[in-house]
């Protein structure tokens, strides 16, 4: 290999880690542009066609309910915040602790704070630090947070607590399988709300299945088991926001809504 290959292939590997490309999924590479060019061979040749076949049965979900009832116990006996960030570190039941990550990412922000911030996983920057929206998107987040008045009013944490790998957005599985610490965390904080970032951690913690731009800026009813109901405010993520500067001032419009609701005399909920 010639210097100028070297440096060609450094450069191309920066750019894939730039882009949060950073984990090998199979043991040999595959040449996607040679598949891509042969494809598209095939279909000048190939009539086009007309009936469909029947679509493929969906992938059955995997079957999670034993770690589930495992993070359950285990999230029970955490009496304190320290306790459950040592609860999930030990935990070995969700698959993204072994597909790359560093570390756990559990939380950062004030133990008994009045809003709870929860977003979809911990990115690079999370995973290197082990701690939440400490990267970009979170410097943003921590920047508006600060001008809502929100600086020390937030404890902020996932809906899962080892990063996916690439980035990729968590799967329901893995999230259901953290959700038990994530119920713990606010049972234990005790927060008079959630802000929900981002599309993933709406639809996980809210049961539903309308995409961010429905669900945003609307109050839900947040339903532990135990009978807590907490208000829930589901906002654009701000590493959309990154990309999409634009859209930052329904975000920021969210942030009102809740501090409006935060501050209310007498009456939070
Ligand atoms: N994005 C998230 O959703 N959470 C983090 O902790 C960082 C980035």
């Amino acid at each position: 290999m010639t210097h100028a290959d070297a440096k060609a292939v450094e450069s191309a590997l920066a750019f894939w880690a730039e882009a949060g490309v950073d984990a090998c999924y199979a043991d040999q590479p595959v040449d996607r542009l040679a598949e891509g060019a042969a494809r598209l061979k095939a279909k000048a040749v190939t009539p086009r066609v007309v009936a469909t076949a029947a679509p493929a049965a969906r992938q059955a979900a995997p079957d999670v309910s034993g770690a589930v009832e495992q993070a359950r116990a285990m999230a029970a006996e955490a009496l304190t915040l320290e306790a459950l960030a040592a609860a999930i570190a030990a935990f070995d039941g969700c698959g993204l602790k072994f597909e790359g990550a560093k570390q756990a990412v559990f939380s950062r922000g004030a133990a008994d704070a009045p809003v709870m911030v929860i977003g979809e996983g911990p990115g690079g920057e999370e995973d290197a630090r082990g701690e939440p929206f400490v990267g970009k998107a979170g410097q943003l987040l921590d920047r508006m947070l600060e001008a809502a008045g929100l600086k020390d009013r937030v404890f902020i944490t996932n809906t899962v607590f080892w990063r996916p790998p690439g980035n990729r957005t968590p799967t329901l599985a893995e999230q259901a399988v953290c959700a038990p610490f994530l119920h713990r965390a606010i049972a234990l904080v005790q927060p008079k709300m959630l802000l929900l970032a981002g599309g993933a951690a709406a639809k996980s913690v809210l049961q539903r299945e309308e995409g961010i731009l429905t669900l945003r800026g609307r109050w839900f009813e947040w339903h532990d088991e135990d009978g807590t109901v907490l208000p829930a405010l589901p906002t654009l993520h701000p590493a959309f926001l990154l990309r999409q500067p634009a859209a930052k001032k329904k975000a920021w419009l969210d942030l009102l809504t809740l501090t409006e609701r935060l501050d209310r005399p007498g009456r939070p909920d």
